[in-house]
């Protein structure tokens, strides 16, 4: 943090030069001095200006709006926090996350990322073993970079990589170009759960202070309890997947349509799903359930639907399907778009 701090006393004093050159004819603090500037240069160099000067944009934004990854990187920013996606069995990306000083220190006071902000997230995959610790994983390869710039003036209109407050941006790693070609459906769907605090996930940023707390989940556990977690994904997923029901369609007609029909009265070596979203499990007349399955108490919520597809022999213990169909559907996008097409079948 000795770059915040350093950045502060940079925006207080305007005069600091003249002040180290005063500084400079006394031998003993030229130790003290050159490590401050160094600090300094780190915190400021390139890009780290305040959102009141006029040239915010002008390092790695072209007058049409195009986008650079800042040549800098990471130097001149802060690290503010970081994510690990778990996979099946561990930590498959971590995901660290960066702005320059000044952005901090405007969020700390203000509760806003101010215009000219920039947020750099360097996703890298993972490498992990079994450690003293437990199982250990760390940050391997970067996978890529995304970048979004705050920009409250509206100053790209027609570039489809601005819009909504932001500039939006993602690099490959290899050559560091940037590829994202239209930020609605590139990036936007997928930060409409945190519309509400202009599009950043920032709860999860502790040195933004208190204010960024105030949007974090409320169903947010410890990772010792994560197990609370899986069944809440899905539906995370399904609210933003605008396609989620034709695609759920065509994975339903995949997975499924072998075994079950979809219309009322329908037969098949599965029970009908026609209206299934909040049926009771075994309860459809006429059709012949295991014991396992017309005994249970479950109810077709869908986040029981997504986990009997993911696992189908963990939800109900015992139940036909899970001999017939034991691989289940794997991947959470699609389940949450077949729940989200069953969901219209009734
Ligand atoms: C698959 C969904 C998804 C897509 C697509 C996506 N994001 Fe994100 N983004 C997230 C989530 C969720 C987080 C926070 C959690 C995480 O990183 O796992 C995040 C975090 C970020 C962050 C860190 C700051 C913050 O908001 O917390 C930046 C910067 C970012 N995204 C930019 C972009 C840009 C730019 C694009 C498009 C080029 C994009 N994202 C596309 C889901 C997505
Ligand atoms: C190979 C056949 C087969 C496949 C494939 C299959 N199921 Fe099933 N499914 C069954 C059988 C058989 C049952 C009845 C289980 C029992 O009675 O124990 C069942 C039961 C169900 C039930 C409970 C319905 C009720 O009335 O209680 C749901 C929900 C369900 N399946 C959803 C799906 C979905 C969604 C897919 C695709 C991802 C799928 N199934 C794929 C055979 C299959």
């Amino acid at each position: 943090m000795g770059a915040l701090n350093a950045n502060r006393v940079a925006r207080g004093d305007n005069d600091w030069t003249s002040n180290m050159s005063n500084l400079h004819s006394q031998n003993g603090r030229r130790i003290a001095i050159a490590v401050g500037l160094l600090l300094f240069t780190a915190g400021c160099k390139g890009t780290d200006r305040g959102p009141t000067d006029v040239d915010a944009y002008s390092s790695f934004v072209s007058d049409t709006g195009d986008i650079k990854f800042p040549s800098n990187f990471p130097t001149g920013f802060v690290f503010i926090g970081s994510w690990a996606v778990s996979g099946t069995a561990g930590v498959s990306e971590i995901h660290a996350v960066y702005a320059r000083p000044t952005d901090v220190s405007n969020y700390q006071e203000t509760g806003k990322f101010l215009d000219g902000a920039v947020l750099v997230k360097e996703v890298s995959n993972t490498l992990g073993s079994p450690h003293t610790t437990g199982n250990a994983f760390w940050a391997n390869d970067t996978k890529t970079w995304f970048m979004m710039i705050k920009d409250s003036k509206q100053r790209f209109p027609s570039n489809p990589l601005w819009g909504d407050g932001w500039g939006w941006a993602e690099f490959n790693p290899a050559t560091k170009k940037q590829i994202s070609t239209n930020y609605k459906t590139d990036c936007q769907t997928c930060h409409i759960p945190v519309s509400q605090s202009d599009w950043v996930y920032a709860y999860a940023y502790p040195i933004l202070g208190p204010k960024a707390q105030a949007i974090r989940p409320k169903n947010a556990v410890t990772g010792h309890q994560a197990e609370a977690m899986l069944e809440h994904s899905a539906e995370v997923i399904a609210k933003v997947a605008g396609n989620g029901v034709d695609s759920g369609k065509a994975a339903f007609g995949k997975n499924c349509a072998a075994c079950h029909s979809v219309t009322v009265g329908g037969t098949g070596i599965g029970p009908s799903l026609a209206a299934v979203v909040g049926r009771k499990a075994g309860a459809l007349p006429g059709y012949e359930y295991s014991p396992a399955m017309s005994k249970s108490k479950v109810i077709w919520t869908p986040e029981n639907i997504s986990k009997h597809i993911e696992k189908p022999k963990e939800l109900i213990p015992g139940n036909r399907m899970a001999n017939l169909f034991p691989r289940g559907v794997q991947d959470a996008k699609q389940r949450a778009d077949i729940v989200a097409y069953l969901e219209t079948v009734k």
